[in-house]
């Protein structure tokens, strides 16, 4: 028997030992073996690419090659199943609850934003909903905080803008079917600063106890405005000032005098009371008399006489007529107008509105949520230590009011203009920004950078996420979660790129957008800019279309 592989045979073929081969052999048995071609001896071209060869391939059998799909299966399912199917994909350690931002570069995943589940489900160092977000011109504050805003809609959430000094909310509330309100000289609006906001709702059938509690809320509020307001003139509002307003406040509702119906009043009124007080208030906040008085409530007066005869007269000095329709996703007020006054009568307008916002919000049903945003807030704060304490304090109530605040500014210094450094104003500016659990830092200079870090203790790392990766392109932005970093691009859909496009205000409208906007005014009969003619000219920005209700960014997962 013969072993072809046996271990002899193979030895001795190795061996190149003398002997029958495996031809022969398989000729023993009838085969053949095929012969053996010569390999061609090749020869190294001396240019390897002296041949063109189509983007086909070689002509011929066995060459070229053909497209072919890649052989990849496609699935479809939600963004919450995504974890079950690619277990592996690692997230950034937030659930993935609220809006959907865009894209987190550190993790690589989605980043959702998420301000009151993040305070109430407790994730490290968020202990409020407040927001606060600095940047540079242009680098998408506004637009960032439009797309929250618009995104947090698909889940219940009201907008209330307090304050639109450029007006570029308006395409957003159009977009959203809300006609925004403008205030300024020349227009309808009114907005009277001592609203008594839904406080004053069925009060008849209120309880005492709660009559009086409610009261208590809409006079302290008043107070604090009035506080406001006369710190802007950088005069002192002194206890014994203080306690002749609140007396005239009680007199003027009639509440001193046990009414059960509270009267609303203006500015104009509590002018005029404290302009010729009554023997009675002289008594009652024991001055030694009526001259006394007056010169003791002399620069209260004076505040108030500047919205009430000065600069701002006729837009904050009378009732109400804005008709709030509080059940809308989403409710402005332009301000663009007075920003000709300086920016001290736009601070004076915020601080007015202010009062106003606070008082539709006071008392929010639990679960109504709403978004306040003040963009452009600096100009309120830039009025004094007063307006600062006022912003406060509606910080402060953000977790119990079921409100995100969101405070836009360009850098921390212009918060903490408000006063001398060590000063009192510019201690409650910083300590604002620990009042806002969660900070969106968007790309800024080295020098402000440099502050940035000192101000909220950036490593080096995180700074050169600001002032490098953020510069780079908008939207881009370090979001500190409380205790956490993330490096965020908020991404757009095609919707909200219409939404939040600001850019016509420099370059005029594209084509494109002129056109909406020309359509908006066929349909609408007035420009798409809301104003009617006598206004500054401005050119017109689009009218978007209306997103789908929770449109989120078309990359969603
Ligand atoms: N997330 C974003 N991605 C890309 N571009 C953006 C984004 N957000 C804003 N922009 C663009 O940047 C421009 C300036 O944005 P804006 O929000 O007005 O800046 P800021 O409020 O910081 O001055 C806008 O015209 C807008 O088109
Ligand atoms: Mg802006």
């Amino acid at each position: 028997m013969i072993r072809i592989g046996g271990s002899r045979t193979s030895r001795a073929l190795a061996r190149g030992a003398s002997g029958r081969g495996i031809a022969e052999l398989v000729g023993d048995f009838g085969h053949q073996l095929p012969p053996r071609v010569a390999e061609a001896v090749r020869q190294a071209a001396a240019d390897p690419f002296d041949e063109l060869v189509s983007k086909r391939g070689r002509r011929g059998r066995s060459s070229g090659w053909a497209a072919v799909p890649a052989p990849l299966a496609t699935y479809r399912m939600t963004s919450e199943q995504v974890g079950g199917v690619w277990p592996l994909i690692s997230s950034d350690g937030l659930p993935p609850t609220g809006a959907l931002m865009g894209l987190d570069f550190l993790s690589g995943g989605a980043f959702y934003a998420d301000p009151i589940g993040w305070t109430v489900n407790g994730v490290a160092g968020v202990t409020n909903p407040n927001i606060m977000i600095f940047g540079a011109p242009g680098q998408g504050k506004s637009g960032t905080v439009k797309i929250f805003c618009l995104r947090k809609m698909a889940y219940g959430y009201r907008t209330l803008i307090l304050g639109d000094v450029k007006d570029e909310y308006e395409p957003l509330c159009r977009a959203l079917g809300v006609q925004p309100h403008a205030v300024g000289h020349g227009l309808p609006a009114r907005i009277n600063p001592l609203d008594f906001g839904p406080l004053g709702n069925d009060w008849t059938a209120l309880p005492a106890a709660e009559a009086q509690r409610r009261a208590a809320m809409v006079f302290s509020r008043w107070l604090l405005l009035v506080r406001g307001l006369v710190g802007s003139q950088h005069v002192q509002f002194t206890p014994t000032a203080e306690t002749a307003v609140a007396h005239v406040i009680r007199e003027l509702t009639g509440y001193a005098t046990g009414a059960t119906v509270l009267r609303e009043i203006t500015l104009p009124q509590l002018f005029a009371a404290l302009k010729e007080p009554s023997p009675q208030l002289v008594e009652d906040c024991r001055y030694s008399s009526r001259q006394h008085l007056l010169d003791d409530t002399r620069a209260v007066r004076d505040a108030l006489g500047s919205l009430v005869t000065g600069h701002l007269a006729g837009l904050f000095d009378d009732f109400t007529t804005v008709a709030v329709d509080w059940r809308a996703p989403i409710q402005s007020l332009s301000l663009s107008r007075l920003n000709p006054l300086g920016d001290e009568a736009v601070g004076v307008a915020l601080t007015c509105l202010n009062s106003w916002g606070r008082a539709m919000t006071q008392i929010a049903e639990p679960g109504d949520l709403r978004v306040i945003v003040r963009d452009e807030a600096w100009k309120q704060m830039r009025l004094g230590v007063d307006a600062v304490k006022s912003l406060d304090a509606d910080l402060r109530l953000s977790r119990d009011d079921g409100c995100v605040q969101i405070i836009a500014a360009h850098k921390p210094s212009d918060m903490l203009t408000v006063g001398d450094a060590g000063s009192q104003a510019v201690a409650i500016a910083k300590d604002l920004m620990h009042m806002c659990g969660t900070k969106i830092l968007l790309g800024q200079d080295e020098k402000i950078g440099d502050d940035l870090s000192a101000l909220l203790g950036l490593a080096p790392m995180a700074e050169q996420i600001v002032t490098d990766w953020a510069t780079a392109a908008k939207g881009r932005a370090l979001w500190l979660v409380g205790n956490r970093e993330f490096k965020v691009q908020t991404v757009r859909s095609a919707t909200e790129v219409a939404l939040t496009d600001t850019n016509d205000q420099i370059t005029g409208p594209s084509p494109s957008n002129a056109d909406q906007s020309t359509a908006g005014q066929n349909t609408s009969g007035q420009s798409a800019s809301g104003r009617g003619t006598g206004g500054q000219s401005r050119p017109a920005r689009p009218a978007a279309s209306a997103p789908a209700a929770g449109a989120g960014p078309d990359q969603a997962a």
